[in-house]
């Protein structure tokens, strides 16, 4: 029997059903309130209301679980490559050997980028923040593959859009630095892997040899599947509302790109690391920071904590702390802000404030430190985060379009003006 939920208003009963997802997560549908009652919801920042049914990803806060298609995030993390993450994302399942073949292949021979998007890239001045090159460098992938722009007509250019994406998005983060740094962009190396090729193109230099650390890599691979999707946040949901009007997927991800920038999202990993350095710079005095962060007065927040759902450890951060120790060790790096960053998370932990507020680290917390160490400058964290959300954006997308959901669509409630009669105070 399935169950159903009861509202009274002025005297009148209504009754609505209620869904249950393969969690045991329930919800009510509403879908017939405003017809029915005449009443809609209210939920500033959506704290209480789901916007879509999705197979993708589960998280419970409570429980600090993680799954991407029902695989736990600690295994994925450990044992699996972001390339076979992405396609698990994408498509549902993990690929067979040939399928992951055909897709790294196809992924590989598609990061060349058209030499006209050089002619942009040159328009931006060297100050431009890496995260506005990169949104507009997707974007203009609209006007070199004009086929995209309506992806319900052309479905079978949503796959070949999807590849372009997962494909030329590391060539568009590196040119994005290069700008930033006023050197030459490198071009695509299609003998590296994945990283292997992002981190070349990143940091080799004209006049130098360059050597992928493998080290420095595998760190970066297994960040990436770290933060590769996230069920309904800010960003993967303007990504799916973006995309509910039929706008192309380049469009599409181009917005969640500059969702994602924020510093209450994306944007937290490069604030996580001015705090510390500021901390630091402050003569390192972490109680102080805590309670700047306690005081409603003061809009210093301790930026890499608190979390919308997480109400408990954010698993990734859990995974990020152990893999900040392991990769400076293993590259010899001894980085001061580590030290304030963990004395700041053991202050927090053990403050009133923080404990009854829920607040624990979250995936932003440690991340910067590991993108310190493995030489990419503060600036460029939140166009790694993009990294490694694409295959999520991708999935979300493409979930959203293959539903054929409606267009996203709030309603509010007015609280403006009564109707009033016009009368001009210009005397013209
Ligand atoms: C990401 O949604 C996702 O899944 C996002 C993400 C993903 O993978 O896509 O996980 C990635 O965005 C992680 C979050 C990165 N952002 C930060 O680290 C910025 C710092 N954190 C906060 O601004 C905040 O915790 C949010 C934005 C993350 C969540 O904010 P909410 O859910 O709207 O909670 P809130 O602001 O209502 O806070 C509840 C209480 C408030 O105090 P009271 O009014 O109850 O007294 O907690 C306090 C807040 O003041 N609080 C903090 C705090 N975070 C919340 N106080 C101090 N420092 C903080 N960091």
């Amino acid at each position: 029997m399935s169950e159903s939920a009861k509202l009274s208003f002025k005297g009148q009963e209504f009754e609505f059903p209620v869904i249950t997802g393969t969690e045991n997560e329930s919800a009510i549908d509403i879908a017939k309130l405003r017809a029915s009652s005449g009443l809609i919801t209210l939920d500033p920042g959506y704290k209480n209301t789901g916007a879509t049914t999705s197979a993708i990803t589960f998280l419970d806060g409570e429980e600090g679980i993680l799954r991407y298609r029902g695989y736990r995030i600690e295994d994925l993390a450990e044992k699996s490559t972001f390339l076979e993450v992405s396609y698990l994302l994408i498509y549902g399942e993990l690929p067979t050997q040939e399928q992951y073949e055909n897709f790294s292949k196809e992924i590989t021979h598609h990061t060349l980028v058209h030499e006209d998007i050089k002619k942009i890239l040159e328009g931006f001045p060297s100050n431009a923040h890496p995260m506005g090159v990169l949104s507009s460098l997707i974007c203009s992938l609209t006007a070199f593959y004009p086929d995209s722009l309506n992806p319900v007509r052309n479905k079978e250019e949503v796959d070949m859009s999807i590849v372009r994406l997962i494909a030329k998005m590391p060539t568009f983060a590196a040119w994005a630095y290069k700008n930033e740094m006023g050197h030459p962009v490198n071009y695509p190396d299609n003998a590296l892997d994945y990283c292997s090729n992002f981190l070349k193109m990143m940091f080799a230099l004209p006049a130098e040899k360059y050597d992928v650390d493998p080290v420095v890599s595998a760190a970066l691979d297994k960040l990436l599947i770290l933060h590769a999707d996230h069920e309904q946040n800010c960003s993967t949901s303007t990504v799916r509302i973006v995309g509910s009007s039929q706008a192309s997927i380049y469009a599409s991800i181009s917005a969640g790109i500059n969702a994602l920038w924020g510093p209450l999202h994306g944007g937290a990993n490069q604030s996580v690391i001015e705090m510390l350095e500021a901390i630091k710079a402050d003569g390192g005095d972490a109680k102080k920071y805590l309670d700047k962060a306690k005081d409603k007065n003061d809009p210093f927040r301790l930026m890499g904590f608190g979390h919308r759902v997480y109400k408990n450890f954010d698993p990734r951060a859990k995974i990020i702390k152990k893999a900040a120790d392991d990769v400076l060790e293993k590259l010899g790096v001894n980085d001061p802000v580590l030290d304030i960053a963990k004395e700041l998370e053991q202050a927090a932990l053990n403050d009133q404030y923080f404990i009854d507020r829920q607040l624990y680290p979250n995936v932003d917390f440690y991340s910067g430190i590991i993108y310190r160490a493995l030489g990419i400058p503060t600036d460029m964290f939140t166009v790694m985060f993009a990294l490694g959300r694409l295959p999520g954006w991708i999935a979300q997308w493409k979930e959203m379009r293959e539903n054929g959901e409606p267009i996203g669509r709030p309603r509010q409630v007015y609280t403006g003006e009564n109707e009033r009669d016009y009368v001009s105070m210009n005397k013209r």
